[in-house]
């Protein structure tokens, strides 16, 4: 009864400051991580395991990751892109990595320097380090431009599937579905997804989607209809992706949040709050393009949140 019926992943602080050009402290960072804890954003990914010359922004990801360890009711991630990574965050103690390869030859090669069937070889290798660990540590898998690529075009639905076959054999513990580059369209969304929940069975699915063509919330409709209740999505709409050109950012939590709210559907999330901390945010990322029309035209006078969940 207390649950959420839809959880919502934050992950302005990874995909979204990744693209961004101000490096924030590591305490900035780790305000942002507290204060969306206390307005009910739990799960969050609070940062990226890669090397600090590819992202400099991540050079702190030890710092912040331990800091988010010691905020009470925070369920911090990592994004990692190699075993190294991965051996990075679980040394730093974090209990939940996920891990991120591309349907996309092309964009893998782009991203993260290997093929698709080399990071899926990878991920054997991490998964087996999360085995050796003696703690329990949530590995989830994420596949890249499911719905299509900005340098290879079109994805096969049968690659996607394969790879969420393959992923969930060698462990992996939950699967994300990401339109990396905001190709997706809902029907497109839908009959994927349906294929994706069915395949996974009990490994919980999520999506990540990105509003680079105004569908990103349309895509998340499409996605409850085919099961899915796990998002991510970016407080602002910040993000985008270093190698999809004219990427813009996530959906945007507050927009996402409303949209679910509005419709009976339970986030814990309390968006009053999550509208203060966007206003922190945008003071910290002078210049940088914050996203929603929540925002710009706040909650309608009719907006009722439903029933809340209890802590
Ligand atoms: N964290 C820190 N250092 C790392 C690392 C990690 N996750 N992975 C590799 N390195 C270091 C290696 O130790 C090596 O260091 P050295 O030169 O001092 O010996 C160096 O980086 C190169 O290692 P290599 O394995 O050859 O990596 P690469 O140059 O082929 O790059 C990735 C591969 C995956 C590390 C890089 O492409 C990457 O970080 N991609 C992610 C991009 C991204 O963030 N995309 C957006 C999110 S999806
Ligand atoms: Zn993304």
């Amino acid at each position: 009864m207390n649950e959420r019926d839809v959880q919502i992943r934050e992950v302005g602080l990874r995909d979204g400051l990744q693209m961004v050009h101000t490096i924030l402290a590591s305490e900035q960072k780790l305000e942002w991580c507290a204060r969306m804890v206390d307005a009910g954003v739990i799960d969050i990914e609070v940062t990226s395991f890669v090397p600090p010359k590819v992202v400099p922004q991540f050079a702190d990801a030890a710092e912040v990751a331990t800091g988010a360890l010691a905020i009470a009711g925070l369920h911090a991630a990592a994004l990692v892109p190699n075993l190294k990574g991965a051996q990075r965050a679980f040394d730093v103690g974090l209990n939940k990595v996920h891990y991120v390869l591309s349907a996309s030859n092309e964009h893998n090669l782009k991203n993260v320097r290997r093929s698709t069937a080399e990071s899926v070889e990878d991920f054997a290798r991490i998964a087996a380090a999360r085995d050796e660990l003696g703690r329990d540590v949530v590995l989830g898998a994420g596949v890249a431009t499911a719905f299509g690529c900005t340098i290879a075009g079109k994805v096969d639905e049968r690659t996607v599937l394969g790879l969420v076959e393959t992923l969930i054999e060698a462990g992996a513990q939950e699967i994300t579905i990401a339109d990396t580059v905001g190709y997706a369209n809902p029907a497109q969304v839908r009959a994927l997804m349906r294929q994706v929940v069915a395949l996974a069975g009990a490994v919980p699915v999520a999506c990540h989607f990105h509003d680079t063509r105004g569908l990103g919330l349309a895509n998340v409709m499409a996605a409850l209809d085919a099961g899915v209740r796990a998002f991510d999505a970016s407080l602002g709409g910040l993000g985008g992706c270093p190698f999809a050109p004219n990427a813009t950012g996530n959906i945007n939590t507050e927009d996402t949040v409303f949209m679910l709210e509005a419709q009976g559907l339970r986030t814990g999330i309390d968006i009053g709050k999550l509208l203060a901390i966007r206003e922190t945010i945008a003071v910290w990322l002078p210049g940088e393009p914050f996203t929603g029309a929540i925002a710009r035209a706040g909650l309608p006078a009719t907006f009722a949140a439903p029933e809340a969940v209890a802590a």
